[in-house]
């Protein structure tokens, strides 16, 4: 078991890095919460732990109920909120009374968003159970709900006060689900450091094949690079939480314009890293050599670099919308070198338009 900490002074709080469940109940109960206690999950990771999660929880002294509601991105609206708060009055939560998910970055953001507002804020615990909500959604204090006018539209800032991952839970992950996390991981590989990048170069066949051993470093890797930019921007005030979007801005569009219908998060995420390399390269901001390894990576981890049915208008008009696109003007993180990336304002139009033809095949492919 290891552990690091999320740095937020008095809202500091544990990671914690295991290969079970066991240590849980005890690490919820040095909290000094109180012991009604909810359980928050979807029905399917319900299925495959949530008995024993629970079981944990009971055997540790907490009278504990569980709210469960559809898998996927679907769930994430008021309506299931609406649904949880209900459930926290009837299970007669209290202020001190812990809320725990059990889940992917789905049940983390609507569970953080419920533990954010029920009587104003209950000690919130997050068990992430996919590779993207292990390395990314669970750390950093952003949750929410989806409008029918957007994404991750309504939210709030809040911190949870444990963070327990069992790399155990990923073996039951679906390929493409397992997958569309190692894009996250990537990700800090190129605005971490060019060590931690090598390292995913030589060890990717252990990487796909879900290393227990080597996953938990990778993981703690990840978490340490998230939690050292959450502790120095919280609140995405300083412009220096926007690196963590680095391959975002073009993954939104294109998981915008299929209606969140096509591409995984993760798999427009690579595709919007390829983005950005091109583009970088193109501004000669990085090397060819640093685009030619991110794209292997990425295409060595069963990720794709380019897209395909992504229809072009859509991609466009998501891409003005975009929150990083501030006055009109076009904003990309962008890399320099391996651990090395940059916000970069006022892209010039035809520079990204040869690098969509580029990412996006010819016009007649997209339209
Ligand atoms: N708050 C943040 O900072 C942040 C960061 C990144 C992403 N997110 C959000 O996270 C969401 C995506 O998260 P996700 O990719 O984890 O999706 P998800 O929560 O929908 O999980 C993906 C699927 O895997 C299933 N699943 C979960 N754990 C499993 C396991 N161990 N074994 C088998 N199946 C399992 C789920 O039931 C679901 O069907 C998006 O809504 C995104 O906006 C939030
Ligand atoms: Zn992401």
């Amino acid at each position: 078991m290891t552990q690091l900490e999320v740095q937020l002074g008095a809202r500091s709080y544990p990671i914690v890095i295991s290969r079970g469940f066991p240590g849980l109940g005890r690490a919820l109960r040095r909290l000094g919460v109180a012991q009604r206690a909810l359980l928050v999950s979807d029905h399917r990771v319900v299925r495959l732990y949530g008995r024993q999660v629970a079981a944990i929880l009971r055997a540790a002294g907490f009278h504990t109920e569980l709210a469960a509601f559809p898998a996927g991105e679907g769930s994430k609206r008021l309506t299931i909120v609406q649904q949880l708060y209900a459930a926290c009055a009837r299970a007669r939560l209290e202020r001190r009374s812990p809320l725990i998910t059990l889940g992917g970055g789905v049940v983390g953001d609507i569970g953080g968003f419920v533990a954010a507002t029920y009587l104003r804020g209950l000690p919130l615990v997050h068990v992430p159970t996919t590779l993207l909500a292990q390395v990314d959604a669970a750390i950093g204090g952003k949750t929410g709900v989806d409008l029918p006018e957007g994404k991750n539209l309504v939210g709030a800032f809040y911190q949870p006060r444990l963070v327990w991952v069992n790399v155990r839970t990923l073996e039951t992950l679906s390929s493409r689900a397992y997958r569309s996390g190692l894009a996250e991981v990537i990700k800090y590989g190129v605005i971490g450091d060019s060590g931690f990048f090598q390292f995913l170069e030589r060890h990717y066949p252990q990487l796909v094949a879900r290393n227990p051993v080597l996953l938990r470093t990778v993981i703690r890797r990840c978490c340490a690079i998230k939690a050292g930019v959450v502790s120095r921007d919280e609140h995405e005030t300083r412009g220096l939480r926007e690196i963590l979007n680095f391959g975002h801005t073009v993954g939104h569009a294109i998981e915008a314009a299929q209606g969140y219908q096509g591409y995984t998060h993760g798999e427009a995420v690579a595709i919007g890293m390829c983005a950005a390399a091109r583009l970088g390269e193109r501004l000669k901001l990085c090397s060819l050599s640093l685009r030619e390894r991110l794209e292997r990576l990425i295409e060595l981890t069963g990720l794709p670099r380019m897209a395909h049915a992504v229809p072009r208008r859509q991609l466009l008009a998501h891409l003005i919308h975009d929150k990083k696109i501030q006055g009109g003007v076009l904003r990309f993180v962008l890399p320099r070198r391996f651990g090395k990336v940059s916000l970069i304002e006022g892209v010039h139009h035809a520079a990204f338009s040869a690098v969509l033809e580029e990412v996006f095949g010819s016009r007649r492919n997209v339209e």
